[in-house]
């Protein structure tokens, strides 16, 4: 016998009115990820044999940015939460389980819903929470302890409204039910919409139980409806993501200062200073520093090598024991070997620097190639685009590029070569060679400074 269809719908058509965004509210991110995205990799994680998400506001821009192997569904008016699973029909199987999500409610976790699904069996699950303020929710209506209705706050009654326990919006709802309900459902309501929730009644007179699961933290059900709520949840995911890395041996200076957008794979005795943004996928190897008020993007950091204060690295890889920052910005394709230095307000782009070399201050360094052992004096500027085109320019292995020199590129500067300061270079310089590019130094006796005439 072939396991039970599982197929997932993510309800997300709405409008999302109270962001005042352009952007449609599901793309908002929370941790560096789309809301949508994150319950889609959660509904992943279940293994379904399908997932649809419903859309509608702003369905072009969430199609693309949002790359899934998902089927979209469009529901072009907003008729209710019923009728966005009305929607999704023909892409659910006729026996198995349907289980519902909702785009905005970005911190669900696997666990939860494999919990829910369990529970359902083959009737409805239903997850539930307890608020001490449920206002804006639907109510969990109960007879001798069975879930008999939900009512949503605007059909409520005095009393209904009285009720804590609430209705998170997920579901799991047994298929072969699915079209009889969601056709049946009337729009006879104070919002005038076709509410999902409804389908709690009918399933009554279908002699179908509800199983209510009471989630464990409300946050995990917690739907984002501005940008208070959104930064409510940022602040909690990350602390539950410091809380993790510390648990793995992670220093963190302050976790509360702390923001991971993406992933981190790290080594042990990683220290981490206050205000530290991690972006993308970072790796950070054993004996790692991070200074404070760093900024890292996609970017891998050997073992031992050390971040100072006020970095911004952006898709770059760093050798064993280097030595980047304060003030240093490393962008795209920097690649430095072991024992690299890199000082303060030295920017690196799409360059390789070997092992042991050293731009302690004050450069630009772009489209170069860097031998090992070499040192660029501060000041000095790869001049590597003529207006039109990028050129490159090649350094050897114990180089000595003075202080101040325009390195205009193309060029190639061999092994063991040295330039003296102020020197702009626009030929290769042979190897072992001392090579000048200036005017001799001379002073003009016969010149008058010209003065102001003194009005007194
Ligand atoms: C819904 C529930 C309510 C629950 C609350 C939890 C109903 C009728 N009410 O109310 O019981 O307590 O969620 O947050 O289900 N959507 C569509 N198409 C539509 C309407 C909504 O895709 O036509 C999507 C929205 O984008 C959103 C979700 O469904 O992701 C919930 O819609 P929303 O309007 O926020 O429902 P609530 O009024 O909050
Ligand atoms: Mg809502």
């Amino acid at each position: 016998m072939s396991t039970p269809q599982l197929n997932i719908v993510i309800l997300a058509a709405g409008k999302g009115t109270r962001m005042y965004s352009s952007l449609p509210k599901v793309l908002h991110e929370i941790g560096g990820i789309s809301m949508l995205e994150r319950v889609i990799h959660t509904a992943q994680s279940l293994n379904p044999d399908s997932i649809s998400v419903v859309i509608g506001h702003g369905k072009d821009i969430v199609r693309q940015r949002i790359h899934a192997p998902v089927n979209w569904i469009e529901q072009t008016q907003q008729l209710g939460t019923g009728h966005a699973l009305k929607m999704a029909l023909p892409h659910l199987a006729p026996q198995g389980k349907t289980l519902v999500l909702y785009g905005d409610v970005p911190l669900i976790d696997q666990q939860t819903l494999q919990d829910l699904l369990n529970v359902a069996g083959n009737d409805i699950g239903l997850l539930t929470d307890v608020l001490d303020n449920p206002s804006g929710y639907g109510r969990i209506i109960r007879q001798q302890g069975h879930v008999v209705a939900i009512i949503e706050e605007k059909d409520a009654s005095a009393a209904e409204k009285a009720i804590t326990e609430t209705n998170t919006g997920i579901f799991v709802l047994p298929n072969h039910k699915l079209p009889t309900w969601l056709n049946a459902l009337q729009n006879h309501n104070a919002q005038q919409e076709y509410y999902l929730t409804d389908v709690i009644a009918l399933a009554q007179q279908d002699h179908i139980p509800v199983h209510p699961l009471q989630v464990r933290a409300s946050y995990l059900a917690a739907g984002v409806n501005n940008k208070l709520q959104l930064a409510q949840l940022e602040r909690i995911l990350q602390q539950q993501q410091a809380t993790e890395l510390m648990q793995a041996g992670v220093t963190l200076r302050d976790p509360a200062r702390f923001d991971l957008r993406g992933t981190i794979n790290h080594g042990q005795d990683v220290i981490i200073d206050i205000n530290v943004v991690l972006e993308g996928e970072v790796k950070l190897g054993d004996n790692v520093t991070i200074g404070a008020n760093c900024v890292i993007k996609n970017s891998v950091i050997g073992t031992g090598t050390t971040i100072l204060p006020n970095s911004h690295l952006d898709n770059c890889s760093i050798g064993n024991h280097a030595q980047i920052g304060p003030f240093a910005r490393l962008r795209p394709q920097a690649q430095l070997g072991d024992n690299v230095h890199i000082g303060n307000f030295v920017e690196v782009k799409n360059s390789t620097i070997g092992t042991g070399s050293k731009a302690n201050h004050l450069t630009y360094l772009g489209d170069t190639s860097i031998g090992e052992h070499s040192n660029i004096g501060a000041g000095t500027i790869t001049c590597n685009y003529d207006g039109v085109k990028k050129h490159r320019t090649q350094i050897g292995n114990r180089v000595r590029i003075g202080s101040g020199n325009m390195l205009v590129a193309p060029l190639i500067i061999g092994d063991r070569a040295t330039t003296g300061a102020g020197s702009t270079i626009t030929h290769n310089c042979p190897p072992d060679q001392l090579t000048l590019a200036r005017s001799r130094q001379k002073t003009i006796t016969e010149w008058v400074r010209p003065e102001a005439e003194k009005t007194e």
